[in-house]
C-alpha cells in the first residue's frame, strides 16, 4: 500500500516524532492533518511542513472536542498517535501517586479517547499506530511509570488489533530519541544524556526522529502487520 492521496491524522504531529512522521507522510504523497493542544506549536509545525497539510488545536483530554473533530472529518485512512509529555525519573520510594496517575493521562487515556472517536471513521483497510517505548522491555531504575505506560500501550495495541479488525493496529517502541521532549533539561545535561546513552547502545548513537518516522510509515503501509510493536531502539534491549 502506498500513502499517495491517503488521509492521515497525526495526533502529536506538531513536534518531534509526530512532526517527522508528518514530513515523511507528506513526502510520500499523503494528505496530513496534524493535531496538538497548543496553537503556537501547530503554527510552528505548519511553517516547516510542505504539501497538503492542515493543523488543528485540540487537547486529547477534551473528549467532546476530539469526538467533534473526527465526526466533522469524514473517512480517514490512518491514525498516528504520538502525543505525550516529558516523563521524569520517579523512584518508587516517596512516589507522588497522584502525579503518577497524571502521567497516564495524555499517553494512555488520550489514546483511548482518540481511538474511540476515530475508529468509526477509519477506512476498513486503514491503520492505527500508537507510541509505546523501549522502557517496556528494558526499564532503568526509576522508570516504573515509563515502563508501565509503555506496557499498557503495547497491550492496548494487541487488544485493539483483535477488536477493530480489519483495521490494523500497531505501535512503535522508540528508545531514547533526540527530540523536543527533552527540552526542559539544560542543554549541557541533555547533550551529556544523549552522548552517554548513545555510547552504551549497539547502534553507537541515540535515535533521531526520522528513524522513528520510518517505523510509522512501515506500520501504515505494510498490510500484513497488525497487533505488534516495532522497536526503534538502537539495540537497547541487548545491553
Ligand atoms: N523522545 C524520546 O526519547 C521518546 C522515547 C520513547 C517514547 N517516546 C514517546 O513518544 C511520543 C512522542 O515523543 P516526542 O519525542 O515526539 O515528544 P514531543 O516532541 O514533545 O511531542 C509531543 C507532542 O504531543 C503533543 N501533546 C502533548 N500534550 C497533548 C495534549 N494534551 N493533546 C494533544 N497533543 C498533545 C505536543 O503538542 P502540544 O504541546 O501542542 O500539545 C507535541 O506535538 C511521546 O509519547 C513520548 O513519551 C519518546
Amino acid at each position: 500500500m502506498t500513502l499517495r492521496n491517503k488521509r492521515i491524522v497525526i495526533v502529536g504531529g506538531s513536534s518531534g516524532i509526530g512532526l517527522a512522521t508528518a514530513q515523511s507522510a507528506l513526502a510520500a504523497g499523503a494528505h496530513v492533518m496534524i493535531v496538538s493542544s497548543r496553537q503556537a506549536s501547530i503554527d510552528r509545525a505548519l511553517a516547516v511542513l510542505n504539501g497538503p497539510v492542515t493543523g488543528h488545536t485540540i487537547d486529547v483530554l477534551d473528549k467532546k472536542t476530539v469526538t467533534a473533530f473526527f465526526d466533522d472529518l469524514g473517512e480517514i485512512d490512518h491514525l498516528v498517535y504520538t502525543a505525550g509529555e516529558p516523563l521524569t525519573v520517579t523512584p518508587i520510594i516517596g512516589m507522588d501517586i497522584s502525579a503518577a496517575q497524571d502521567f497516564f493521562q495524555v499517553r494512555y487515556f488520550g489514546a483511548l479517547t482518540t481511538i474511540s472517536a476515530a475508529a468509526p471513521h477509519l477506512h476498513p483497510g486503514g491503520s492505527i499506530t500508537l507510541t509505546s517505548g523501549s522502557a517496556r522491555t528494558r526499564p532503568g531504575a526509576g522508570w516504573s511509570l515509563g515502563a508501565s505506560i509503555s506496557g499498557a500501550v503495547t497491550s492496548l495495541t494487541k487488544a485493539l488489533a483483535i477488536e477493530l479488525t480489519p483495521i490494523r493496529v500497531n505501535c512503535v517502541e522508540p528508545g531514547i530519541i533526540r527530540s523536543p521532549l527533552w527540552d526542559a533539561m539544560t542543554e549541557t545535561d541533555r547533550h551529556q544524556m544523549y552522548e552517554q546513552q548513545g555510547a552504551t547502545l549497539p547502534a553507537g548513537r541515540i535515535g533521531e526522529v526520522t528513524d522513528v518516522a520510518q517505523a510509522f510509515l512501515y506500520a501504515m503501509t505494510q498490510t500484513f502487520t497488525t497487533g505488534t510493536s516495532i522497536p526503534v531502539d538502537g539495540g537497547a534491549p541487548l545491553v
